[in-house]
């Protein structure tokens, strides 16, 4: 029987990686942040100029780019040997990472390098097309959404606590709106509720709720 893979994908701010963190912590699973993948790249293609446009090019710097998780909680992300774990937390990366992501080239790349890290199992990884892409076999498939008002509110929060930027609710609202329609609208692999997930609100309920939420779903034997 082929080892466990949880895969939840869903809108910024909807609990994803809090959720996917505590499944992993429980069930004594790796856990994958793919959105820290494209925001490393973002990074990267920040800091040698590239627009986001530039999708080419950006696909080219994500081939040659060595990102690595280290340890942690939540794990480091490292672009070779410099930990970039904090840097990559900007709205402003954010942004530019999913703009980014709309490129073919770089989803290609991107989806290939997640592709061999989950393929043995033992995984609960988390995005925007974990679901329907990357693990579309996962025995476990959860689309984790929330209101818009509800994910911004989290997301400022964990921004103040985490001491990154001064944006106001207001504007981190409407810069998730928009990212949000971005990620959903693109062409190449959009969010979407891939064929088998498990809608799952995360509104209102306590992280455990949820959690024991997506626990229930897993097949027996697992
Ligand atoms: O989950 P996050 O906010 O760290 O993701 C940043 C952006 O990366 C997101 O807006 C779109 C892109 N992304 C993607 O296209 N596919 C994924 N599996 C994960 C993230």
């Amino acid at each position: 029987m082929s080892k466990l893979v949880i895969a939840i994908d869903g809108p910024a701010g909807a609990g994803k990686s809090t959720v996917a963190k505590a499944l992993a912590k429980d069930l004594g699973l790796c856990y994958l942040d793919t959105g820290a993948m494209y925001r490393a790249l973002a990074l990267a293609a920040s800091r040698a100029g590239m627009s986001p446009e530039s999708g080419e090019d950006a696909a080219q710097l994500a081939e040659s780019l060595e990102i690595s998780f280290g340890a942690g909680d939540p794990p480091s992300i490292w672009i070779g040997d410099e930990d970039v774990t904090t840097q990559i937390r900007t709205p402003e990366i954010g942004e530019l990472a999913s703009a980014l992501s709309t490129h073919p080239g770089v989803r290609r790349v991107m989806v290939k390098q997640q592709q061999a890290m989950v393929a043995d199992g033992g995984y609960t990884l988390e995005g925007r097309d974990v679901t329907t892409v990357v693990a579309p076999h996962a025995q476990v498939k959860v689309y984790l959404t929330a209101s818009l008002e509800e994910r911004a509110k989290r997301r400022h929060l964990e921004m103040e606590q985490k001491g990154l930027g001064e944006l106001e609710y207001s504007e981190l609202r409407k810069q998730m709106q928009t990212r949000d329609h971005r990620d959903i609208t693109r062409e190449d692999s959009p969010l979407a509720v891939a064929p088998g997930a498990t809608i799952v609100e995360s509104g209102g309920l306590p992280i455990e709720g949820v959690v024991n939420r997506i626990k229930a779903l897993i097949p027996p034997g697992y």
